[in-house]
């Protein structure tokens, strides 16, 4: 019979990779399981819990707040401040970080980048959503008041990413570096089970995944890689296919796991895109690079970019390695070609 390891003994069987965090960072991964549960929870009771709908004010971004957007980043905050694990945190949900002053959050070292509801548009219609996450240690030093460089750290100074998928079923994906695993939840135990173990994405693949609706306002490069997907195929004889959930989390997940390139480019008046380089591309870029793939703005990788504010904006390519290569090299095509 084989032997189902839950989340909690399979990070504290790793807790070894990272000595220097002294079991805290174990206990920081408790809390956000512990939240995705409760958030896991509403999500399923949606339609009949009055939690569906936005809740008519906007958030520092200009987007309609949604019930489960305040309700989940509530959720999120309050697991992680009430056990004084972590010294502050970031949200999509909050204009500034936030800095816990919790007598117990005192020498704590970690700091927590989190977009709690990720596709929230997908909440009212019953279409996966997620939360994505990213933890740092602080640079200031402890027990002094944080201060914004703590947030504004590259990717490459993440300690720990994941993501939580709430879809057909419930998962959690996470990495510290070391891989990266995935972790499928039991409702009816309450209880994550190790379902994907050292998960790789396939190095190519045949899915493409874009709001092709944008198609006309997006750089030339981009639109001659979405020509290059729809042609036949000489090995298939088929072109390649388009899926496109809208929500990252699930149109990543997705193509983790079969193969595919995720695209999210500048189009015309928003050069940076739209998504968000410290709590959605950085976590997002850790996982895919640990899974094998690839994460880059077209020309850098994400993880490089020296962020420079908190709700700052990349393009994003991310996914199977030879993809996103390939992506790259029309992008460059049309750099060439517009410095000739
Ligand atoms: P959020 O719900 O956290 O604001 O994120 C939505 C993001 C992302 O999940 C998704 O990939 C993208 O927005 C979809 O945007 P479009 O509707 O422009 O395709
Ligand atoms: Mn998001
Ligand atoms: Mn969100």
């Amino acid at each position: 019979m084989t032997q189902l390891i839950t989340l909690g003994e399979f990070i504290i069987a790793r807790q070894h990779e990272y000595p220097e965090a002294k079991g805290e960072l174990s206990q920081v991964f408790g809390a956000i399981s512990l939240a995705s549960k409760v958030v896991h929870r509403e999500i399923n009771k949606a339609g009949i819990a009055n939690i569906t709908g936005d809740v008519g004010n906007e958030n520092v971004q200009g987007e309609q707040q949604q019930k489960l957007d305040v309700y989940a980043n509530e959720t999120f905050k309050a697991a992680l401040a009430n056990r004084g694990l972590i010294c502050g945190m970031a949200s999509e949900e909050e204009e500034s970080y936030v800095e816990f002053t919790h007598e117990l959050t005192k020498g704590s070292r970690y700091i927590v980048l989190i977009d709690p509801v990720d596709g929230s548009s997908n909440i009212d219609v019953n279409v996966a959503v997620g939360t994505i996450f990213s933890i740092y240690r602080r640079k200031s030093p402890p027990d002094t008041p944080l201060t914004l460089d703590d947030f504004l750290q590259k990717g490459t100074e993440q300690v720990a990413a994941g993501y939580v998928i709430y879809g057909s079923s419930t998962m959690l994906v996470y990495t510290t570096g070391n891989g990266v695993n995935g972790f499928t939840f039991d409702p009816s135990l309450g209880v994550y089970y190790l379902s994907h173990a050292d998960m790789q994405v396939p190095e190519n693949g045949r899915i493409y995944s874009v709001n092709e609706g944008n198609y006309i306002h997006f750089p030339k490069g981009v639109k001659r890689y979405i020509k290059y997907c729809q042609e036949i195929d000489p090995e298939t004889q088929r072109p390649f296919t388009s899926r496109y959930i809208g929500s990252l989390v699930a149109d990543f997940h997705r193509n983790l796991l079969k193969g595919g390139i995720f695209i999210y480019p500048s189009y015309a008046g928003h050069p940076e895109g739209k998504l968000r380089l410290l709590y959605e591309c950085n976590p997002i870029a850790f996982i895919a690079e640990q899974a094998g793939g690839r994460a880059s703005n077209g020309s850098k990788r994400i993880v490089d970019l020296q962020p420079t504010e908190l709700h700052q904006r990349t393009p994003l390519f991310v996914g199977s390695p030879l993809m996103v290569k390939h992506m790259e090299r029309f992008l460059e095509a049309e750099e060439a070609a517009l410095s000739a």
